[in-house]
């Protein structure tokens, strides 16, 4: 079982925001074939009910909920449906965000992106978790170890990054909090841009000659979720072929 699922129980109950498409998508798909009961929370329900579709399918067990981030009552009432259907969740993934392509307001968008991971934490660890739990925030290697334009979208990754270690430094006893960077990862928000010449370009001039598979990031999500990761606290792991080391 610990070479299938990391060492993570059956019994365990797992929220993914953001978990109809692309990154959230594959995370909850991965930790659902693992066994764990998985909280599929997204704005798009219906894609949510595909994905808790395809993890019952496969044996597994889930429940999708519509949950806006950025709502207060919606967040506690995504926790509250959780814990009466599937238990206390033990793991976190804070992975919903908006895409870099839409038109944000700086100050706004630190809200709807940085401040959207804070109160989804802070609602998560009110509750009575079990031992040995874990969150990990989907930062981006934007505003953490490149420079990047729209200047919300870096800035709120660099804040996601900055909140995990404070959440790493606070309350440590109690849980574990990492963050993951990923470059450039092929799920439906780039889709566009990786048809441009710039977005070619960008691909191209990465080491491995590609962009990264969604299951790529969740695999490694779950890796830092699990106890297989026991003793990592406050990293910010960067999953992108190395792209970054590029002048
Ligand atoms: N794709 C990339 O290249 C890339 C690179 C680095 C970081 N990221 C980060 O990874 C995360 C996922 O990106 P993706 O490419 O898989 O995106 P995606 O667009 O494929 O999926 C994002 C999902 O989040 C949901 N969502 C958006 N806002 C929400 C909200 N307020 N409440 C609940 N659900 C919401 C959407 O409905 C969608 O299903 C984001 O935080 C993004 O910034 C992506």
């Amino acid at each position: 079982m610990l070479k299938e699922s990391f060492g993570m129980s059956r019994d365990d109950v797992v929220v993914v925001t953001g978990a109809s498409s692309g990154i959230g998508r594959a995370t909850a798909l991965l930790v659902g074939s693992f066994g764990l009961g998985v909280s599929a929370w997204d704005l798009d329900r219906e894609g949510a009910d595909a994905v808790v579709a395809e993890i019952v399918a496969g044996g597994g067990r889930g429940m999708a909920i519509t949950v806006d981030v950025t709502d207060d009552d919606l967040v506690a009432t995504g926790f509250a449906a959780t814990n009466d259907e599937l238990g206390v969740p033990r793991y976190l993934v804070n992975n919903a965000g908006p895409p870099s392509a839409i038109k944000l307001d700086f100050r706004d968008a630190l809200q709807i992106a940085a401040g959207s991971v804070q109160r989804v934490t802070e609602n998560w660890m009110a509750l009575p978790l079990p031992a040995s739990a874990a969150v990990v925030n989907v930062a981006s290697v934007a505003g953490n170890l490149v420079g990047a334009a729209p200047d919300w979208y870096g800035s709120s990754k660099a804040a996601i990054a900055g909140y995990t270690r404070f959440l790493a430094i606070t309350h440590a006893k109690r849980f574990r909090a990492n963050a993951v960077a990923p470059g450039a990862v092929d799920t439906p928000r780039m889709a566009d841009y990786l048809e441009t010449e710039i977005g070619q370009a960008w691909r191209d001039s990465n080491p491995m000659g590609r962009i990264a598979d969604p299951g790529e990031v969740a695999s490694v999500i779950c890796f830092l979720l699990s106890p297989a990761a026991a003793y990592v606290n406050g990293t910010l792991l960067p999953i992108d072929g190395g792209g970054t080391l590029r002048l």
